[in-house]
């Protein structure tokens, strides 16, 4: 497995990064997997060379964070892996203090992520969102603190638009606190809009890119059709990734992965996944895997060329979702 840097970072992370909002608790929901059958796929992760693991504090009301810190850390040396994780949801009922990014849920948070995760820092704490209900100065002074403190070593950013992220490198900057060296946002074939604004400012800034949903929830993976979108507990289940959301253009797209995937006698994700991770602006992409063999199949996808010619049929059907739309 290959190493990059994370933008302009000194942090070395693996060229996939595997994402653990599936494992965790069915109580949250149906499609995850509980800590049993997890763990297989975290030592097939760790054989196959990948280092660098995302889960958040929501991600089964904290049960991911902790089945993923128990098992890396019995399997491997802390310095050999990166750990991210993030905040920004509430965990349980919403009320005061129990969401968002002001000072004093970033301390509990950070406090109550290391406790889950069994570490003494986490590597890349990332928020989730940003916070419209707390000025961005106080959260980001306190994600300054919690680096000085030594609980953590980057922070990234995930889910929001150019110019708050544009805005928040800028004040950072100017107060020399820490600023974001990465960003988790949403990008794949069948939503690319990130490409106008976030990708070019992520570029020119240097900060890493590490998107999710890279077969936008399974679409990509090639086991749906739209006469029979619901084929796996994920497809029926998972509101994101059911078939209603995806448009016309979007099956177009769909229909182009598995013809180029024909063309080049690879599986539709293996095809999803090289297109993206050849994009100029992405770091790492997150990888959400349900089975070992789809695990290595995402590996050995990183192999795979693919040529302008390709490149371009598969891109030619998207179409840009009208303003204020989000995935
Ligand atoms: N920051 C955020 O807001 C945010 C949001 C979403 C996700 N994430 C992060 O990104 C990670 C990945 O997200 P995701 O699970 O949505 O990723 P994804 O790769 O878009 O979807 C994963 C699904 O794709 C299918 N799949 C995976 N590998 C396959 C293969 N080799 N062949 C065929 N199908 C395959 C499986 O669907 P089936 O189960 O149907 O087979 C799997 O459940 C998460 O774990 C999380 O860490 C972050």
């Amino acid at each position: 497995m290959k190493y990059v840097k994370l933008g302009s970072s000194g942090l070395d992370v693996t060229r996939l990064c595997l994402g653990t909002m599936t494992y965790g608790s069915k109580d949250w929901r149906p499609w995850v997997l509980e800590e049993a059958e997890s763990r297989p796929l975290l030592e097939k992760a760790v054989e196959l060379g990948i280092r660098f693991f995302d889960t958040a504090d929501m991600y089964s009301l904290g049960r991911s964070e902790e089945i993923v810190g128990k098992a890396l850390l019995e399997m491997c040396r802390r310095d050999e892996i990166v750990i991210a994780t993030k905040l920004f949801f509430p965990l349980r009922d919403e009320g005061p203090n129990r969401q968002g990014l002001s000072r004093k849920r970033i301390y509990d948070c950070v406090d109550a992520s290391l406790r889950r995760l069994g570490t003494d820092y986490i590597d890349l704490y990332q928020v989730h969102r940003f916070d419209p209900r707390t000025p961005i100065d106080e959260t980001l002074r306190a994600l300054d603190d919690v680096i000085r403190a030594g609980k953590v070593r980057y922070i990234g950013a995930s889910g929001t638009t150019a110019w708050e992220f544009a805005r928040a490198l800028y004040r950072a900057d100017q107060n020399g606190w820490s600023r974001f060296a990465s960003m988790q946002n949403h990008y794949n074939l069948v939503y690319r809009d990130e490409e106008r604004e976030m990708l070019p400012l992520c570029q020119a800034e240097g900060v890493g890119v590490i998107p999710y949903s890279p077969l936008a929830r399974g679409f990509l993976g090639g086991s749906r059709t739209r006469e029979q979108w619901n084929a796996t507990t994920r497809a029926e289940t998972d509101a994101f990734g059911q078939a209603d959301q995806f448009r016309d253009c979007d099956w177009a797209v769909l229909a182009r992965v598995v013809e180029v995937a024909e063309q080049l006698g690879k599986p539709p994700a293996q095809i999803a996944l090289a297109w993206l991770a050849q994009q100029s602006a992405v770091t790492a992409p997150i990888i959400g895997v349900r089975t070992a063999e789809q695990m290595q199949s995402m590996v050995d996808a990183l192999e795979i060329e693919i040529d302008d010619e390709q490149r371009s049929r598969l891109e030619e059907p998207y179409l840009p979702r009208p303003l204020g739309s989000d995935l």
